[in-house]
């Protein structure tokens, strides 16, 4: 079966406005790049409706960047024509005709831009239907602005519509406040044969895809409400704007399936993250990549968590910071922890206050409660570190590992000097530097003895410290 809907996207201009070095289609967003959710929403509505379609992607600026990102995400799915010299939309239109072989047979054509982050399936849904119930020829997505500056003014006709660009409107049709949003959607075998007249007569010199829809066509321009689904990236002002409908729009979600959000707007969270209902989110949480948040965790202000999991009930307490970490069931982290890559986390542990952690596995009700650097360790169940514990793991050339038995008490102020093992229902007294094992039931005290000498302090005490007899 051939594709019933061809999508040409495009994706070839320079997006000089943005002023960055990133190509358009591949500047950030919400985890994900610009161009992939245009691609995420034209995909979810052929899913909803078991639709068959392919894309071809119109490549030009930075064409290797755009084609290289593309291929990784959606290896083999995609083709790429090119368009070399960037001569307008009918002309980008035309390299998608000619590069595709398979694009000639669908029935018909979706064209729509690679910076318009906020469509969603129900707007291709829309255009869908309209075409197929009125048996039309194409159909535009417009809508209304109070300032139409820039875009194409729709000029309704007798039975079809026309666009006129900003550049060659009149005064009078500058004043037209419905405008055309760039999003298409045709029969293949009608924009084809329209492409052929097409000629760049007009301010600009360009090849207007626009001159497809013609005043007495059988064309409809279908005015959708909410002008905000078409807003077009083409500042990092506009970028913004799309950042914070699409991070609300995901809030709102989580929201509607039991995930309580103290503070939705000052919350910053990706695409890629889930959170199980039951969840509590307090203001200025920053969640990123691949996040999952189970039942009951409770996340306090202004923690950053990104690529990592908390299990249920877990408490990360305000200001923590989170990287590649797992953490169990009914754990509390932080104030002020640091959780960095490979920290494995058992039930009930506890982690306080500037802690930091590295590749370090933790087991079941394992406390480290204050001031601590844990890297490169396996510590075992119910094991105590005191305050001020270290693990010395670095030699300047490699990394070392640090392992405690189970039901352990290390006195604070200890460092480990790793490699080391240390066994089971182990004693450390404080401030002591272990550099050899310690079996299981092991008593180990390391520090300087103390000496005291009765009234010597007055020869080191100076100033307002000074004993004055
Ligand atoms: C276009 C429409 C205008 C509409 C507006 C909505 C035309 C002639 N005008 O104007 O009616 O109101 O979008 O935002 O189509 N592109 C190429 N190759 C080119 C030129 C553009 O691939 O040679 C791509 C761009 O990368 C972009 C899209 O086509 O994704 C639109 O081009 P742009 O120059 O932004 O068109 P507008 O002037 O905004
Ligand atoms: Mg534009």
């Amino acid at each position: 079966m051939t594709d019933q809907i061809g999508v040409a996207l495009l994706a070839a201009g320079a997006g000089t406005r943005l002023k960055v070095k990133t190509a358009k289609p591949l500047i950030r967003l919400l985890g994900k790049r610009l161009v992939d959710f245009s691609i995420d929403a034209v995909e979810s509505f052929f899913q909803q409706k078991s639709l068959k379609g392919k894309f071809g992607v119109v490549v030009g600026h930075q064409k290797e960047e755009v084609q290289g990102y593309l291929e990784e995400r959606y290896a083999g799915k995609f083709s790429y024509p090119v368009q070399h010299q960037q001569l307008g939309t009918a002309d980008a239109l035309r390299s998608y005709f000619n590069d595709c072989p398979w694009a000639k047979d669908t029935e018909y054509t979706l064209i729509l831009c690679a910076d318009t982050p906020l469509l969603t399936p129900d707007v291709f849904e829309k255009l869908h239907t309209t075409l197929e119930e009125k048996k039309l020829d194409g159909v535009c997505a417009t809508f209304s602005v109070n300032q139409p500056f820039g875009y194409g003014r729709i000029i309704k006709g007798s039975s079809g519509f026309r666009i006129v660009e900003e550049k060659d409107a009149t005064d009078e049709q500058r004043k037209i406040k419905e405008v055309n949003s760039g999003l298409y959607l045709v029969k293949t075998d009608y924009v084809l044969r329209e492409l052929e007249t097409i000629d760049s007569n007009n301010k600009s010199g360009e090849f207007y895809l626009t001159d497809v829809f013609k005043e007495d066509g059988n064309v409809e321009a279908i005015l959708f409400e909410d002008a905000q689904t078409f807003l077009g990236v083409n500042t990092l002002v506009q970028l913004e704007e799309a950042r914070s409908v699409l991070n609300l729009r995901k809030i709102r979600s989580l929201q509607l399936n039991g995930v309580n959000f103290l503070d939705s707007k000052t919350c910053y969270v990706e695409e890629s993250v889930e959170i199980e209902a039951g969840a509590t989110i307090f203001p200025s949480v920053t969640l990123l990549g691949k996040v999952l948040i189970k039942e009951d965790a409770l996340i306090e202000q202004s923690c950053v968590i990104k690529n990592a999991e908390i299990g249920n009930g877990t408490v990360i307490k305000a200001f923590s910071y989170l990287e590649d970490a797992v953490v169990q069931s009914n754990c509390a982290i932080g104030p002020f922890a640091r959780l960095r890559k490979g920290t494995e986390v058992s039930d009930g542990v506890k982690i306080g206050n500037f802690v930091e952690t590295k590749q370090a596995k933790l087991d079941k009700k394992v406390a480290i409660s204050h001031l601590s650097y844990v890297g490169d360790a396996e510590v075992g169940e119910n094991t105590n570190l005191g305050c001020g514990f270290i693990t010395c793991n670095y030699d300047g050339e490699k990394k070392h590992l640090t392992k405690i038995g189970k039901d352990s008490f290390i006195g604070s102020d200890t460092q480990m000097i790793a490699p080391i093992n240390i066994g089971d229902k182990v004693f450390v007294a404080s401030g002591s530097t272990i550099n050899q094992d310690i079996p299981s039931e092991g008593f180990a005290i390391a520090r300087g003895k103390q000496t005291i000498k009765e009234g010597m302090a007055k020869r080191f005490l100076k100033g307002k410290f000074a004993i004055k007899k």
